[in-house]
């Protein structure tokens, strides 16, 4: 994956340098605004990846990133850096970390040392203290397999100026060649740091006093898995309407995804501090999101406890095709904030999704929908490019309730439920510009069946993505489109038999 990502950029840099001074295409499609969402966070300019360093301090939600300042294709990263009050709204600040002597800054996370554990602190506050991957390229042309080592760094204004420290790395690598993206939390039960990193086919356990001496604790993985496991995240949870607490185990994975290519998952078990187990692990995996186009969703730390909600977000791309896709100025969004709870049905856990409430605020003139029996369409949307769409339906006995968001020129994106194959799904065959990628166009399933006789779903339209709750937030799905025209209508059409919307509203979301 990191060969093919070095080679795209090559092929980038090759191509600026030869287009240099001489292609006012280039230029004007450098000032290129097209398919830039209005409430979905992006870049201004350049490449993104993975969220990184999430954590909230002093009234602000900060937000890392995984970003190329030189390109739009993935190149040596960076961490970019915006911090937010609401998750809605971000103000972007400058680069926070740069690659170094010993490496390009891979993903990772970041915490407040509220106890001043690493000493980092000063003036009696606490540091925000940042914990990602070293990369080192050297290492890597040299085919050696130590090259990703854990280092830390801090802060003592906020996150807006950092310093590494002097005995990086904190964790050597112990000879695995991928070995990454560490996520630090504070054990309260054991009163001590736990680091939680992807190694090739697993995640790996360190715990430490100070952020600084880390003693490897376990491995969770699941036997002879060939996939490579990216951006874990670990954190307890109170199941809904019940005193146990759970944990989540979050984990990235690079292939194999519900509808192909990268996707996020999750495990509900215990952790004491030391060793994560769930039952029948293999068997456990679930999916956070079932669309394309949900990866390295990672979530907030230090959110207090008197507001006591799950908050994360994820990169809202996918490898297969994340480089190739036809913005032009800016390559990639992060998905809407979203409040995760969990959830007991029967024996098992499950985790729910739904967008942050503070994206109430965006909320300006809803129209209600009335209930209404057809077979023909049911426009419900015109002239309206960024909105929230909540609809209920009942299930009909055969084939499938759509959502058709559509521009003038007939590009569309399907939203539904198939009522043979009881799941729901996201059709972008022919959302616009679909050919830069063959991994790009088609339907995706929901990765579980859903035989709810009520269809209550949830939809959200920006520029270039759509993100569908429904089934009470137990299915997600988030998928990405390029249509040069925003779409700009959504109607209701049957395959089979007459559609029975019971009601809902439409609202246009405007900042
Ligand atoms: C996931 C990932 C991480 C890595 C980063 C590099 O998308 O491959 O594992 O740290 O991207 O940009």
């Amino acid at each position: 994956m990191h060969l093919f990502k070095i080679t795209a950029a090559i092929i980038l840099f090759t191509c600026l340098f030869s287009c240099k001074n001489e292609s006012p295409t280039m230029l004007d499609m450098k000032s290129h605004e097209a398919f830039r969402p209005k409430y979905h966070f992006t870049p201004d300019s350049m490449w993104m990846n993975d969220p990184n360093g999430m954590v909230y301090y002093n009234g602000e939600y900060h937000l890392f990133y995984q970003y190329f300042p030189d390109s739009t294709v993935w190149g040596p990263m960076h961490w970019g850096h915006a911090v937010s009050k609401d998750m809605v709204t971000w103000d972007d600040l400058p680069i926070a970390l740069y690659p170094d002597s010993l490496g390009l800054i891979f993903s990772g996370s970041a915490v407040i040392d509220w106890k001043n554990t690493s000493g980092f602190g000063v003036n009696g506050n606490p540091p925000m203290v940042a914990i990602f991957t070293h990369h080192n390229m050297d290492g890597e042309r040299a085919k050696r397999l130590d090259f990703q080592t854990q280092s830390i760094a801090y802060s003592n204004d906020n996150g807006r100026t950092w310093t590494k420290y002097e005995q990086n790395p904190v964790i050597k690598n112990p000879g695995i060649k991928d070995f990454r993206d560490p996520k630090v939390i504070w054990h309260e039960a054991t009163q001590k740091w736990v680091l939680v990193l992807a190694a090739k086919d697993r995640v790996k356990f360190y715990s430490s006093p100070d952020l600084k001496s880390w003693t490897y604790a376990s491995d969770f993985g699941i036997e002879n898995d060939a996939r490579l496991w990216e951006c874990p995240d670990i954190f307890p949870m109170k199941v809904a309407g019940s005193n146990t607490e759970k944990w989540v185990l979050i984990t990235s994975m690079q292939s194999g995804a519900p509808n192909g290519g990268t996707g996020t998952s999750y495990w509900v078990g215990d952790f004491d501090g030391n060793t994560f187990t769930c039952n029948n692990a293999a068997a456990s995996q679930k999916w956070l999101d079932s669309g394309k186009d949900n990866y390295a969703f990672v979530t907030w730390s230090d959110i207090p406890a008197s507001d006591g909600r799950r908050l994360g977000l994820g990169w809202m791309s996918n490898w297969q095709y994340a480089q190739v896709v036809p913005s032009v100025k800016w390559r990639s969004a992060m998905t809407m904030a979203r409040e995760l709870s969990l959830h007991q049905v029967a024996s098992d856990f499950i985790l729910k999704s739904k967008p942050v409430d503070e994206f109430k605020k965006l909320e300006k003139n809803t129209k209600t929908i009335d209930a209404k029996a057809s077979k023909e369409p049911i426009v419900i949307m015109e002239n309206m490019t960024t909105a929230k769409l909540t609809l209920s339906f009942k299930k009909p006995s055969q084939g499938a309730v759509i959502v058709r968001f559509s521009d003038s020129q007939g590009n569309h994106t399907d939203v539904g439920y198939d009522v043979a194959l009881q799941k729901y799904f996201i059709d972008r065959s022919h959302s616009g510009i679909t050919d830069f990628s063959p991994e790009f166009k088609g339907k995706h399933l929901s990765s579980n069946p859903y035989m709810s006789t009520q269809l209550d779903v949830m939809i959200y339209l920006d520029h270039s993505s759509i993100e569908l709750f429904a089934e009470d937030g137990a299915c997600a799905m988030t998928d990405i489109y390029f249509s040069t025209e925003s779409y700009s209508k959504a109607e209701i059409i049957t395959s089979g038999d007459v559609v029975e919307l019971l009601g809902g509203s439409v609202t246009e979301l405007a900042k």
